[in-house]
């Protein structure tokens, strides 16, 4: 069943959305993913059907953390609705009577799923590897499948438009999808996309297909990277992960970040990279600086800004961004590419100090767009990126998806999409 073919007139939707918003004293930071959903929200009540919508926010792991509570954001999602209410139900496993009671065109939101343990179906308050916990992991499944068939209880259908957490093989995201028959469950407009997007990087791709990976750390980037080097033409890696490669030569890297446990593993990219014909571009030189407070995205009181080169940065200096000697790099090697994905910053841009080098990535990402390549950003920091930027309308499209977007990449069955299309 299509989203587009269903006929809500008189039905009860319930929509799995990914609603965990960056938020800050309450308020939303960053409010991408409600508009995300708002096509298949609002294609819903405009074809008369009523919707309970579910998500998870933040990762409170079975318990109930007030500062967490989807009850902060129901305004919000009224009005981005356009509806003059969004109800509430503070309990999702008891919320029978208030779903019962909704009207065609009335929204009933349920509190966060993760406040309950049977949503991830992982066991509590037992340690891992011991015989209970194997046992608690049995009856937590069974549990899961009760809590999945009682969300489904509330609806005639199921929609699945969570995008970002469709990698999760959760109550809420898969498990319920076995209480609906074929008919009554679908993707959504926002997966639909999604979906579409991912496929014009790993099945569509015109050539040259240049990657940019970024961020801190090497080994949560390791399984994409080695299964892009399979397709991409150039990666780029930068970032946090520059100064494992430097080090791994033999580089001073002062107090950089570094995973001194996965030296190998950037060799072992190196010589991947050289076997699939791959241009590897690595940063030469960094912006670094001898007192960074990570909390606040601040230069400490008198600390010291300066260029050096990623493999010989002074001990008292660490690296935080692409110095101008990579940016131009970086920014030569997009030139002319067809295909590009980007996922992780080159530097900490949320400082201005520390952001010329992501901005440079930007930047050669928006031009090589305007002239007519395909580009798909991806991962919370990029998408920051873009937005800091003014580059959101340059670039082909933005995902909604982090983690997912980086398995749907390596070619994974994301297990939220499996749900529905077996
Ligand atoms: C995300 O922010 O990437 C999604 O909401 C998924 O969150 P999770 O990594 O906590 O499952």
């Amino acid at each position: 069943m299509t989203i587009k073919d269903y006929n809500f007139s008189g039905k009860k939707a319930i929509v799995r959305v990914d609603f965990n918003v960056p938020m800050k004293e309450g308020v939303i930071t960053d409010d991408t993913r409600i508009r995300g959903a708002l096509p298949t929200l609002k294609h819903i009540l405009d074809g008369g059907g009523a919707l309970i919508i579910m998500s998870h926010m933040g990762k409170p792991k079975g318990k109930v953390k007030p500062e967490l509570s989807l009850g902060q954001i129901k305004d919000a999602v009224a009005a981005a609705l356009g509806v003059p209410e969004v109800k509430f139900a503070p309990d999702c496993a008891k919320a029978a009577d208030a779903a019962a009671a909704l009207k065609p065109g009335e929204v009933l939101m349920l509190e966060n799923l993760r406040f309950y343990p049977e949503e991830e179906g992982k066991p509590v308050g037992v340690e891992k590897g011991t015989p209970e916990y194997e046992e608690a992991k049995k009856a937590m499944k069974e549990s899961q499948k009760q809590f999945a068939k009682t969300l489904a209880s509330y609806a005639d259908c199921y929609v699945m438009d969570a995008f970002g957490t469709a990698h999760r093989k959760h109550a809420s995201t898969a498990v319920i999808a076995d209480y609906f028959d074929a008919d009554n469950k679908m993707l959504g407009f926002l997966m639909e996309k999604e979906v579409q997007a991912v496929d014009n990087v790993l099945n569509n791709i015109k050539r040259p297909f240049v990657a940019v990976m970024g961020g801190s750390k090497v080994s949560s980037k390791i399984g994409i990277i080695e299964n892009l080097l399979g397709k991409v033409d150039k990666l780029i890696l930068c970032g946090g992960m520059t100064y494992t490669f430097a080090k791994a030569h033999g580089g001073n890297i002062g107090g950089s970040i570094v995973e001194l446990d996965k030296l190998d593993v950037a060799l072992n990219v190196e010589k991947l990279a050289k076997e699939n014909g791959v241009e590897l571009v690595l940063g030469e030189d960094s912006v670094c600086c001898t007192g960074y407070d990570f909390g606040t995205f601040q230069v400490k009181e008198g600390a010291k800004i300066d260029v050096f080169p990623s493999n010989a940065i002074p001990d008292e200096y660490e690296g935080l961004d692409a110095g101008p000697v990579s940016a131009a790099k970086f920014a030569k090697a997009l030139e002319g590419a067809k295909t590009i994905l980007w996922n992780g910053p080159a530097g900490c841009f949320e400082c201005d100090d520390f952001c010329a080098g992501s901005r440079a990535v930007g930047d050669a990402i928006a031009k090589a767009t305007a002239e007519g390549a395909f580009s798909l950003i991806g991962g919370g920091d990029s998408v920051a990126c873009c937005t800091k930027f003014g580059l959101t309308d340059k670039v082909s499209y933005i995902s909604t998806g982090g983690g997912a977007l980086l398995e749907a990449i390596e070619g994974k069955v994301l297990p939220g999409v499996a749900a529905i299309k077996g």
